[in-house]
């Protein structure tokens, strides 16, 4: 069956209300459409951890700096609607940006500490637009939980300690990032990559988990970023933004790996940057 379509704060809350009458517990996935199987795969996780699923579709403007891709980022309405239909999902939220920045508004939601380096390093706006718009979605459909990718592993860090820090009684779930079989981790901004591009991008894996295992046998991290930067060069990725050893829970950087740490990228080909993380398990 089709998704219910639902485009006011006050429908959504009308439907989940209804759910709440009825004994049922609610999932919500945020998502900016242009869903993929990285997305299916949040949405089956939330078909079982609640008894109702939401996804919220919405190309958040905050996020995206005045020469990032915001107008150019995929929008497959039709395609979407599709997908979630087959996936059995309720209701699909489809907000108006009004509905999320209505005139006169005014307010961020900053996350300090773990945003400072990584992406927040590199696009200095990404953070205080996610942070502003998870906290509308949770507050909006006050969800018992909500389902996000490790794929954009900061992003759930962050989403975690702003959950906790404003009290929001939701519980946020982690799903490992979904891969392509050559390993390239699926995104939305795959669409932009040429066919010579696309066969050098799954490198960007490799040599994560190549520095993953390094680390783990217990490399310095600094020997193991100047040999895995070497190797994403020669692979073809002109630049990179930031390629880091940090611990899993608070992003500080580690020099060596003794606790759960996660190994982080943002690299590019031509015109797309890539982003991927991989965990590092220690050797027994
Ligand atoms: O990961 C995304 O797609 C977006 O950053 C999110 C969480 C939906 C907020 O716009």
């Amino acid at each position: 069956m089709a998704p219910s379509v639902i485009d006011s704060v006050a429908g959504l809350r009308e439907a989940v209300a209804a759910w709440r009458r009825d004994g049922l517990t609610v999932a919500l996935v945020p998502t900016m459409g242009a869903l993929h199987e990285g997305h299916m795969a949040l949405v089956r996780a939330a078909r079982a951890h609640g008894d109702r699923t939401v996804v919220s579709l919405f190309v958040n403007p905050t996020q995206f700096a005045p020469d990032e891709d915001f107008a150019l980022y995929p929008r497959r309405q039709t395609d979407d609607l599709a997908k979630l239909a087959d996936a059995g999902v309720e209701a699909a939220f489809m907000p108006p940006t009004a509905a999320i920045y209505p005139p006169g508004f005014a307010t961020t939601v900053r996350v300090e500490g773990v945003t400072a380096g990584l992406e927040g390093a590199s696009r200095p706006h990404f953070f205080d637009g996610v942070g502003t718009v998870v906290t509308k979605l949770l507050l909006q459909c006050l969800p018992d939980v909500a389902l996000f990718g490790e794929k954009d592993y900061q992003q759930l860090v962050t989403v975690r300690r702003l959950v906790a820090d404003l009290d929001i009684p939701c519980q946020i779930e982690a799903v490992p990032t979904v891969r392509a079989a050559d390993g390239l981790a699926l995104s939305s901004r795959n669409a932009y990559l040429s066919v010579e591009e696309r066969r050098i991008a799954p490198k960007l894996f490799e040599v994560l988990t190549w520095m993953a295992t390094a680390l783990g046998e217990g490399a310095a991290s600094a020997d193991a970023i100047a040999q895995g930067a070497a190797a994403l060069r020669d692979a073809g990725f002109a630049r990179i933004d930031y390629l880091a050893a940090c611990d899993a829970e608070t992003l500080e950087p580690v020099v060596r790996v003794d606790v759960s740490a996660r190994v982080l990228a943002a690299v590019w080909l031509g015109e797309t940057r890539l982003i991927d993380n991989v965990p590092v398990s220690l050797a027994s």
